[in-house]
């Protein structure tokens, strides 16, 4: 089975508020996308790994990347507007042959090999597969005025985050779907079940958060510097 990593990093970072793209944010001395790929090192996806950059940033990109990973073979290919664009533009990207494809946020610094793996390991055998974590928080539906109108049984409720993985057939199928009915998604995993395919929960880690604000940054400094993560 030939398995391909895809990183979206063309996210601008509004909300972290700093300038320059999120993914190249200084981590506790490090780019942000630096130490998410770092954690691919001994997966064997770093080598012919797509990575999806602002356009006009993509030198630095590669540059940054070759100063800390040497010669290993990067695909870059250009962001779009929203992340479902950016990811259409590196599934383009693929190589012709690879049979199953990581999808993992560049702001996702800590996740674990074993969430990788078992998420490849289910997409392999039910067409996609998404890490998640059971909501240790109640979710509340609001109206559009701001009260409450709903608070769904938390037994049901996961919390998304990546790796999702897919067979490759199966993430192309989803997104021709969802550019012909002109839908959004915010992740991949709802554009693969929307046009019916099967997708498997794995478990994450609570410590597979995505940075997306100031204060994620701080706890993602305060992990690495305690030697939590
Ligand atoms: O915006 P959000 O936090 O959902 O971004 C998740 C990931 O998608 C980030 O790694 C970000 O860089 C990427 N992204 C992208 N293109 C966009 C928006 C986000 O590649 N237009």
């Amino acid at each position: 089975v030939k398995t391909q990593l895809l990183v979206p990093a063309a996210g601008a970072g509004v909300r972290l508020g700093t300038p320059g793209p999120k993914a190249l944010t200084q981590l506790a001395g490090k780019p942000l996308i630096v130490r998410t790929l770092e954690r691919f090192a001994s997966s064997g996806l770093l080598s012919g790994a797509v990575i999806v950059t602002p356009s006009e940033a993509r030198d630095v990109f590669a540059e940054v990347l070759r100063g800390h990973f040497g010669d290993t073979p990067f695909v870059f290919t250009d962001g779009g507007a929203e992340r479902q664009d950016s990811v259409a533009n590196g599934l383009e990207k693929l190589e012709p042959d690879t049979d199953v494809v990581v999808v993992h946020d560049a702001a996702r610094p800590f996740v674990p090999l074993e969430s990788v793996e078992a998420s490849v390991n289910a997409a392999s055998e039910v067409g996609a597969a998404t890490v998640a974590v059971p909501s240790v928080d109640t979710v509340l539906v609001s109206d559009d005025a701001g009260f409450l109108a709903d608070t769904p049984d938390r037994r049901n409720l996961w919390v998304c985050q990546t790796p999702q993985t897919f067979q490759v057939d199966v993430l192309r199928r989803a997104y021709a779907a969802a550019r012909k009915d002109g839908f959004l998604g915010t992740d991949d995993a709802s554009l693969a079940r929307r046009w019916g395919g099967k997708v498997k929960l794995v478990m994450g880690s609570r410590l597979n958060f995505k940075i997306t604000t100031p204060a994620d940054m701080a706890l993602a400094e305060c992990l690495i510097r305690s030697g939590g993560v």
